[in-house]
């Protein structure tokens, strides 16, 4: 069995770990004890590019218990936890391809390495599989069978590819559904956000003004949290609908020329690119401290951050000082990349269990069709949502009302008014 894994020394540890995680995560549990009966994945190859968790873990124990073929790589060098890479490898033979740290070319050798095997399906987490076969290993094409997508960022590339006819398999936007994106992007997001901030820096939140720019699901969560907490939150928006949202739910909203000038505390959820730029480090008062929990590793402008500096120093792990012109300090954390799993542990098991059963239930789906559908983005089939919802509900003990037969009638009809 291949692999490539910092330390196997560690698979002690991980173990420990992942079954701490399996423990929040009742919905997947159950998937998987049905997979290992069925066996619904006999023989399937499948390759995933994830953070590599402990909730990670899990889907992909559960994925090997369904008679899958399961390789994982990374999809961002700063979030493997080499304890459950390790873990993965050692204890369930499960082919690993991550370590902690590693540079852009070992990251995208990683990625080679998942796919070698020739996958029927991909499972990314960023596209970054998609975007390797498309460009790079365009012979793995004919033998992929379809692939799931866990992010926001992921479904608008593949959306793009579509657009463009560029994209060659059926792929099912997992976290477009509801069980995804309501309660991982915005509880998810928003919790594991401040909990890298705070592990990062163990600055107070309360009395500080934390600027937030993007008021996605992720935005609304982190800002809501940030609240909660006790900041005063400014949210930045390009788009006024979601700006309006942010004001009638009560937050200040400016934009980033004047955000930056009073900001304590700066993190970025747009999914776009160059957000925070050279004029707003200007703007920046001394002592600032700026993060990113988006995607990709683009939304603060790091490159211009780098011109200007005269000079830098890592203070603390995941900190780095900034000094520009004659002496303003400005704090980088986790190198720009996802502050929740570059500095602390992603989100919560609890909420990757939704996410995650949506994954095995969709690849389930895709691969029990016949025939394949056609190349493009498909949403997660309405029924899986509402199952994991139920499964959820059930786990969590909590009941719920059923239409009495009146009230069906009623809402089936059109002809009751007052
Ligand atoms: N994305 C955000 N949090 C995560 C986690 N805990 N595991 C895998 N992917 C994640």
């Amino acid at each position: 069995m291949d692999y490539d894994v910092t330390d196997k020394g560690l698979a002690g540890k991980g173990k420990l770990r992942i079954e701490w995680a399996r423990s929040s995560m009742p919905v997947l549990s159950m998937i998987e004890d049905r997979f290992e009966k069925e066996k619904p994945l006999k023989g399937v190859k499948i390759a995933a590019c994830l953070h590599v968790t402990t909730e990670t873990a899990n889907l992909m124990i559960a994925l090997k218990a369904g008679g899958a073929e399961v390789r994982l790589c990374a999809s961002n060098p700063l979030s493997t936890q080499d304890d459950v890479a390790a873990s993965l490898a050692v204890n369930d033979e499960i082919s690993v391809f991550a370590r902690h740290g590693v540079d852009s070319d070992g990251y995208y050798k990683h990625i080679r390495s998942a796919l070698a095997f020739s996958p029927a399906v991909t499972m990314d987490d960023g596209a970054d599989l998609v975007f390797t076969i498309h460009s790079e290993m365009p012979e793995l094409v004919s033998s992929v069978v379809c692939g799931t997508e866990e992010t926001t960022t992921g479904v608008i590339r593949l959306r793009s590819m579509a657009r463009e006819g560029a994209l060659k398999y059926p792929i099912i936007a997992v976290n477009d559904a509801m069980t995804k994106h309501f309660f991982d992007n915005r509880y998810g997001t928003g919790q594991s956000t401040l909990d890298g901030v705070l592990r990062a820096t163990n600055m107070l939140l309360a009395g500080s003004k934390v600027v937030i720019s993007g008021y996605g699901w992720c935005g609304r969560g982190l800002a809501s949290r940030a609240k909660g907490l006790g900041a005063n939150v400014i949210v930045t928006e390009v788009d006024p609908l979601k700006a309006l949202e942010a004001v009638m739910d009560g937050f200040s909203v400016l934009p980033m020329s004047e955000a930056a000038k009073v900001g304590d505390l700066f993190i970025t959820v747009t999914g776009n690119k160059s957000v925070i730029r050279s004029e707003h480090f200007e703007a920046m008062k001394d002592g600032a401290i700026v993060a990113n929990s988006g995607h990709f590793n683009v939304e603060i402008d790091i490159d211009k951050l780098e011109v200007m500096k005269t000079g830098k120093r890592t203070v603390r792990e995941n900190v780095e000082e900034y000094t520009i012109g004659k002496g303003k300090k400005v704090f980088l954390l986790g190198e720009g990349r996802l502050i929740n799993l570059s500095a602390a542990e992603g989100h919560p098991a609890s909420v990757m269990d939704m996410s995650f059963a949506n994954q095995s239930l969709c690849i389930e789906h895709l691969i029990g069709l016949n025939p394949k559908p056609e190349p493009g983005v498909y949403p997660v089939p309405e029924d899986i949502d509402l199952k994991v919802a139920d499964l959820k509900l059930n786990a969590l003990g909590v009941g719920i009302d059923e239409l009495t037969e009146d009230q069906r009638i009623y809402l089936d009809s059109w002809k009751m008014g007052t």
